[in-house]
């Protein structure tokens, strides 16, 4: 992934990230008082617009953070900034937080800044889909299934940070993360799936995952293909058992796991290869700029 940004809509106005001032990102850069959506476009649509905006609102609702703009006028913005600098294949950021104050009690204000960004779209190593990638359960960190903000998608990520990092320092690329009851929750930045004598499980919304989007579609595949699913509350240990784990996420889609420290090992993907190339096919008829859904 590219570290630069290609393209940034400050609250409506198109402008370099240079720009950017303290004052206007202090409570995002401070307390992480906000949250964001991580979304694909293709041929300037937005894959599955409509479902990430209701999570951002429900995000926005709970941190009570008010934002001025309608859905169809952010839909706009975020097209607007695909044309302008052609990015016919993109990942796009929408960034939202409170404005002021930059003292940490945020008194009555609820207006938020708005900040998009977008780049081209750079896809995950090729070999990660071939061979899976390899994974730890942190003994660090958890998720929290109590909080009204497991379901957020909020400006601190720090746990899920320091997780990876964990990972990545035992030699591992990602890292589980369970939550307080010591139930799989979800993956650093993605949802958990593993297949289990042909049932596709994943841990349910009660075990903190956060409801991605990509999850939700594949929920949503298996159904149409009468593939068994159980959603449920799963310990690391039950993925000894399993033929397959694979993660989900929007950028990454269906990314095989090859390894999980000491619980799990597996060398074939039916299951995430399936999924990946339905998922794929779905992704290119929605974009393919000829798909007139009005989200
Ligand atoms: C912690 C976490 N879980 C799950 C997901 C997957 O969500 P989505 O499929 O909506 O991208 C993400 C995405 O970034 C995430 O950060």
């Amino acid at each position: 992934m590219k570290e630069s940004l290609s393209a940034c809509l400050f609250n409506g106005q198109i402008l370099h990230p240079g720009q950017l001032t303290l004052p206007e990102l202090a409570r995002g850069f401070m307390y992480g008082d906000g949250v964001f959506e991580t979304l694909r476009a293709r041929n300037f649509v937005i894959f599955r617009w409509q479902d990430h905006w209701e999570r951002l609102v429900k995000g926005l609702s709970l941190c009570q953070i008010h934002l001025e703009k309608e859905c169809h006028q952010i839909k706009q913005e975020i097209v607007k900034l695909l044309t302008r600098y052609q990015l016919y294949d993109a990942y796009v950021r929408v960034n939202v937080w409170r404005k002021q104050p930059d003292i940490f009690d945020p008194g009555k204000e609820e207006g938020g800044h708005l900040l998009i960004f977008a780049r081209p779209f750079c896809p995950y190593p090729a070999a990660d889909y071939l061979q899976g990638i390899s994974c730890l359960v942190s003994q660090r960190f958890q998720k929290n299934e109590n909080s009204a903000l497991a379901c957020v998608k909020s400006l601190n990520m720090l746990e899920n940070i320091l997780a990876r990092l964990e990972a990545k320092q035992s030699g591992y690329q990602d890292a589980f993360l369970c939550n307080t009851r010591s139930y799989l929750s979800e993956a650093t930045t993605a949802n958990i799936f593993f297949v289990k004598n042909g049932v596709i499980c994943t841990p349910d919304l009660e075990s903190g995952a956060l409801p991605g989007i990509t999850r939700k579609i594949i929920l949503s595949l298996c159904s149409q293909k009468n593939l068994p699913v159980q959603e449920g509350k799963f310990f690391p240990e039950q993925l000894k058992t399993a033929s397959e784990v694979f993660l989900t996420n929007t950028l990454m889609g269906v990314l095989p796991v090859r390894e999980v420290a000491g619980i799990f090992s597996g060398k074939n993907f039916p299951f995430a290869h399936m999924l990946q190339d339905e998922l794929n096919h779905l992704f290119l008829e929605e974009t393919s700029g000829q798909y007139q859904k009005n989200t």
